[in-house]
């Protein structure tokens, strides 16, 4: 079954390891069919969300979010995908802040398609791509936590986690299996 699959790039650093890992999974899930979005968020203007609980509530379902910035391009695409994937290098044991944020600010669909006090978050598939400095597992276990706790509490489904630790300098991650293994995950969406 071809899949709509959207990429949420929280990698500050262009051309480095998170884009490849990136880039091998997206060659893999193109390979079998799939249709990819990528969003590379250090370039988009994407502000803080405001907490003010006012998403949904004055505009069309596909612009949930009370402010309007690029945040209107990812949600569209976001409401309308089955794979959502996370990637990021490690920043102090967890996603950089350009992931967080819109991240956040995805809240505004859930708060869109709450009815009666229940929130009905859209259910995805997803998948976490990740490149740290650190390669022993203590250094993944927050970033993991944190994303085994957005999915039981969203009921997302993982199809899988990348973790390329061992990586620093743009191109580190060459002499490592994790961009086989992104590949690899992508063609068994
Ligand atoms: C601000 C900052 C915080 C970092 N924090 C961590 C960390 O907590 N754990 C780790 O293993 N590596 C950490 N690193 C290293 C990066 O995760 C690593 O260099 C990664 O390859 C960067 O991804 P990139 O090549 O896509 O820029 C940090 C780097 C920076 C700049």
């Amino acid at each position: 079954m071809v899949k709509k699959v959207i990429v949420l790039n929280g990698g500050p650093r262009v051309g480095g390891n998170t884009d490849m890992l990136i880039d091998a999974f997206v060659e893999g899930a193109v390979s079998v069919g799939h249709i990819v979005k990528q969003f590379d968020l250090r370039d988009m203007n994407i502000k803080h969300c405001k907490g003010c609980q006012r998403g949904g509530k004055n505009r069309n379902i596909n612009y949930p979010c009370a402010q309007h910035d690029d945040m209107d391009k990812i949600y569209p695409q976001y409401i309308d995908a089955d794979v959502v994937v996370f990637a990021s290098p490690l920043y102090c044991w967890g996603w950089t802040a350009y992931l967080k944020n819109a991240f956040d600010r995805l809240y505004a669909v859930t708060e869109a398609s709450s009815k009666n006090g229940t929130y009905n978050t859209p259910h995805k598939e997803c998948v976490m791509l990740i490149a740290a400095e650190g390669d022993y597992p203590e250094n993944f276990a927050l970033i993991v936590n944190y994303y085994e706790s957005i999915l039981n509490y969203l009921k997302w489904t993982n199809k899988g986690k990348v973790l390329a630790g061992g990586v620093i300098n743009i191109g580190d991650i060459n002499d490592k299996p994790s961009l086989q293994e992104a590949k690899k995950l992508a063609t068994t969406l």
